[in-house]
């Protein structure tokens, strides 16, 4: 299993893994925010204060071929060779992007991955998915290359924004919801407005736990990874209209709607119990509100989930529920199923 370091300095944590993994030289890729405001926490090691820097642009606009072509290009300038490593210091486009190009560079180079956002920590920097976005598309090129470690320090989350907070959160409560009857409860117990850091980093770190767990069983998703798709085919049509209609949309508040659209759909076709999808669904209305759309964008976003990269053939892919932790994966469902399920997320409950 991938190895994942909990730690509050990860300076130490990362001289360590310097030692064990004897680079010839040492990158530090990091975008302008965490250069600025993560970075100073690893400068009490020598050894990165004297790391090559690479900045890129921050968010996911940058997380392009022209970002990846100055990874690369900084690297090659900077004398990096098969024996030199990369630490990648940042949120989820950090993490994607700077693995794809250590995967790719001279045919790939180790990699270890600090997240500085709670997205990134249970999600993205964990289980070797690495990509860019191109041509209109998110996350259309990347290789599966899982990083040496990834160092998580809960600390940089007292930093971080509530929306981001609160995103980071959606995919927990989706590894909450593929786990088991206990995880899932404590998760909806958690006020996200004054967070208690302490029980967060304990809820981080089972929650991490469940992606390590499936990654491992499956790590190029022939299968069972596909768990992990709960709420994305829903949640990825949002996003599509959201980009479409020039609205921002954070992944995670698009996960937690897709987790309501789901669960309905879990409970029509599933039979998921309808006291623990009102329980999900009210917890999501408190912490995220309702992503506002009418009925005119059904057929909009029924057009995307046709489209959605998931989908093997004319049907589209859903990974559903017939309870907490009973995972069913290739679930398909009806245009009307789905435009009851759009009522739902727009009126239900
Ligand atoms: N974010 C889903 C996965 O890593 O498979």
């Amino acid at each position: 299993m991938q190895q994942i370091i909990y730690t509050h300095t990860p300076a130490t944590e990362i001289d360590a893994l310097i030692a064990r993994l004897k680079p010839n030289k040492v990158f530090l890729l990091t975008d302008e925010t965490t250069h600025r405001l993560c970075k100073p926490r690893l400068d009490e090691s020598p050894v990165l204060r004297q790391a090559t820097s690479i900045v890129i642009g921050a968010t996911d606009e940058h997380k392009t071929l022209d970002s990846l072509a100055h990874v690369w290009k900084t690297l090659g300038d900077g004398g990096a060779t098969r024996h030199s490593l990369l630490i990648c210091l940042g949120g989820g486009m950090i993490t994607d992007l700077g693995g794809f190009a250590a995967a790719t560079f001279k045919r790939g180079i180790a990699f270890v991955n600090v997240p500085t956002t709670l997205l990134a920590m249970v999600d993205a920097a964990v289980g070797g998915k690495t990509g860019i976005n191109f041509n209109g598309l998110k996350n259309e090129i990347g290789a599966f290359r899982e990083a040496e470690a990834v160092v998580i320090d809960t600390h940089f989350l007292r930093t971080l924004d509530v929306q981001n907070l609160r995103s980071g959160y959606a995919e927990m409560l989706k590894h909450a919801l593929l786990s088991n009857a206990a995880m899932w409860s404590d998760h909806l117990a958690t006020d996200l407005d004054s967070p208690d850091y302490d029980r967060l980093q304990r809820l981080v770190e089972q929650s991490v736990s469940v992606k390590q767990s499936i990654v491992a069983q499956d790590p190029t998703e022939k299968g069972l990874r596909k768990a992990l798709n709960l709420a994305h085919t829903t949640a990825h049509a949002l996003e599509s209209l959201a980009l479409l209609e020039g609205r921002t949309l954070l992944h995670g508040y698009a996960v937690a709607w897709g987790i309501v659209g789901e669960l309905y759909l879990s409970c029509r076709q599933l039979g998921f119990p309808t006291e623990r999808m009102r329980q999900t669904v009210q917890f999501v209305h408190e912490t995220y509100g309702r992503f506002h759309f009418t009925c005119d964008h059904y057929e909009q976003l029924f057009a995307f989930m046709t489209h959605d990269k998931k989908n093997v053939d004319a049907n589209i892919n859903f990974t559903l529920l017939a309870d907490v932790g009973d995972i069913r994966l290739d679930q398909h469902t009806t245009k009307s199923a789905l435009f009851e399920m759009f009522d739902f997320m727009r009126e239900g409950m």
